[in-house]
């Protein structure tokens, strides 16, 4: 395979490296992803993550087994597994879907990674011409470099305005329970140099009363036809509490999050997670050995309290969302 490489992933020409994204910001360690079944054990643990991502890491994955001799057969099964390794961002069913009609695994896989890097940097055009000059801009989970093979969702929106001058200052939570925001977009945005914050997720509401955010801007991992949208668990939260607010509110995604076959939010699948990411990490436990604990990864938005959707090919106002312009502009 041709070589590539993005903030979280690199292809060497004979084997795919992830950044393992369970060890930032302490560590930068990359982990050997060829084989699928070890891509799935990455996936699953979060080593590798973000909707569009593991779309790009599944497909170069089972690229790679291809170019090492995989059956028909193994080959089969092996996209089928991976398709299955998580249940809500839609992307990686998008891209297996591409990988299994596929006649050059490599090609259709390359292609894939330069697609997303092309989706990122559209959704940053149309996202960033929304930002105003000096905004305090809230964002939740991590929609960076780290989820996509590029720029990012919501994230890339946010570095573009920041990259054209705007003074904008990120606000960004630290994402409970395995804090996406606190780990992964705080090391982005330092790397970056973009002024910013980081609160935990209960403070987000005195921001929005106090007017320190102008903007809410979030990722998606699987958007329905009316514009619902599943993302990480506290986007609905936020949703809420932006239009209590009066606070424009964005989900930011690409076309390959878009789901047609879901009619509304309603219909897609929640990923539900362990119950000790929220009792503790790692040898630490907060909570009493035994708590019972909830752990929804994802929650889902309605369109009623989306104020438009930034996606690759435009941005889109609730009322367009809900008279199925995705269709249209999707389909
Ligand atoms: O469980 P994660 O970390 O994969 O969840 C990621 C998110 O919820 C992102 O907001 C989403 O994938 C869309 S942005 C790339």
């Amino acid at each position: 395979m041709t070589p590539f490489e993005s903030l979280g992933l690199k292809h060497d020409g004979r084997t795919l490296w992830v950044l393992d994204q369970t060890q930032l910001p302490d560590a930068e360690v990359w982990l050997d992803g060829s084989a699928p079944e070890d891509m799935i054990a990455l996936i699953k643990r979060l080593a590798v993550r973000g909707a569009p991502l593991i779309g790009v890491a599944a497909a170069a994955s089972l690229a790679t087994c291809a170019a090492r001799g995989a059956s028909a057969a193994e080959y089969a099964a092996a996209c089928a597994a991976l398709r299955a390794a998580r249940p809500t961002a839609v992307n990686l069913m998008w891209a297996m879907d591409r990988m299994k009609a596929a006649t050059d695994p490599g090609a259709e896989a390359q292609a894939i990674f330069e697609e997303d890097v092309r989706l990122c940097e559209g959704m940053a055009q149309h996202g960033a011409a929304l930002i105003q000059e000096g905004e305090g801009i809230l964002t939740h989970c991590n929609t960076g470099g780290l989820a996509t093979a590029g720029i990012g969702t919501a994230l890339g929106v946010i570095r573009r305005a920041h990259e054209q001058g705007k003074r904008i200052h990120v606000f960004a939570d630290e994402t409970r329970p395995l804090l996406q925001g606190g780990r992964l977009t705080a090391w982005e945005l330092s790397k970056l140099g973009i002024p910013s914050t980081l609160i935990t997720d209960s403070m987000a509401a005195l921001l929005l009363r106090d007017g320190k955010v102008q903007r809410v801007l979030v990722g998606s991992d699987r958007v329905a036809a009316n514009g619902d949208f599943a993302n990480k668990v506290g986007t609905y939260g936020l949703a809420v509490q932006a239009r209590f607010h009066g606070v424009p509110f964005h989900p930011v995604a690409p076309f390959s999050t878009v789901d047609l076959a879901c009619p509304t939010g309603a219909a897609i699948p929640i990923e539900e997670r362990d119950p000790a990411e929220v009792r503790g990490h790692g040898r630490l436990r907060w909570a009493p050995e035994g708590m019972a604990a909830w752990n929804p990864s994802f929650d889902v938005t309605p369109v009623e309290l989306v104020t438009s959707l930034v996606l690759d090919r435009g941005v889109y106002s609730a009322g367009q969302l809900r008279s199925g312009v995705l269709a249209r502009v999707c389909g």
